[in-house]
């Protein structure tokens, strides 16, 4: 897993030099592909329940699942990146909100905001804690400075398949849920809304939007529970994965 989600780091690391107005999803999905094998991976999205492609572009007021195509992105837009790849029988899975140009002070403080709740939820993935402390965790910290929390899709556990048991959400009292032990690993990952925490999903089957056309944000990490510090499996230069 460790190999598995040092790819996806890397990748992902990779992803945000690219990002600049006019470059379309499409490309950044070809770059993607192209890394994802030239590591060694395959890409675990792609067929995954039919969806058609390496990773996820999800542009302003989409929250995931976005369909790379020929859309080129403008100055000022926010794109989420997800990423999964399968790599010796195991999965890693990640996802990082990048700005494109300059984007305005509001785009700024929600990708800042769900970057840190991604961290506290990390900070709680350790043994003894329960599923619900990582999502209380994250929800407080996107309610307390005026954001929202997407219900609709939640992160997961995840290893020998893409989704595993137990269910993460984004949202909940702690203390509640399973209880965390060492050794497990979890796709944490929050998406966070500017207005209200409502999605649907458009006409494609796939890209879910606000129903009030704001923008969200999605930053995830596969992470290992240990006794102590969780270990984020998916971080940028872990250089584990030759
Ligand atoms: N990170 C998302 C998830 O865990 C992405 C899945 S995209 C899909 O659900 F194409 F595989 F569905
Ligand atoms: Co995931």
């Amino acid at each position: 897993m460790e190999k598995a989600g040092g790819i996806v780091g890397e990748i992902l690391e990779s992803i945000k030099g690219m990002i600049q107005p006019g470059i379309s999803t499409k490309e950044i999905e070809l770059f993607a592909e192209g890394r994802i094998k030239a590591l060694g991976g395959k890409p675990a999205f792609k067929g995954y329940r039919g969806y058609p492609a390496s990773i996820c572009t999800s542009v302003n007021e989409e929250v995931v699942h976005g369909i790379p195509s020929s859309r080129k992105l403008r100055e000022g837009d926010i794109i989420s990146i997800d990423l999964g790849v399968y790599f010796d029988g195991f999965y890693g899975d990640g996802a990082v909100t990048i700005p494109v140009g300059k984007i305005d002070d509001d785009a700024v403080a929600l990708l800042r905001i769900t970057k840190e709740a991604l961290d506290l939820g990390i900070e709680n993935a350790v043994e003894g804690k329960r599923v619900n402390d990582i999502s209380y965790a994250i929800q407080s910290h996107a309610e307390k400075n005026g954001f929202s929390v997407v219900r609709t899709f939640v992160g997961h556990g995840i290893g020998r398949e893409l989704h595993e048991e137990p269910q993460v959400p984004n949202y909940g009292p702690p203390g509640k849920g399973p209880r965390l032990k060492e050794g497990m690993t979890l796709a944490i990952e929050p998406m966070i809304n500017a207005g209200t925490f409502e999605v649907k999903v458009l006409g494609d089957g796939w890209t879910a939007v606000t129903t009030d056309g704001k923008k969200s944000a999605h930053f995830e990490h596969t992470v290992l529970v240990t006794a102590g510090k969780p270990k984020i499996l998916t971080k940028f230069n872990q250089k584990n994965y030759n």
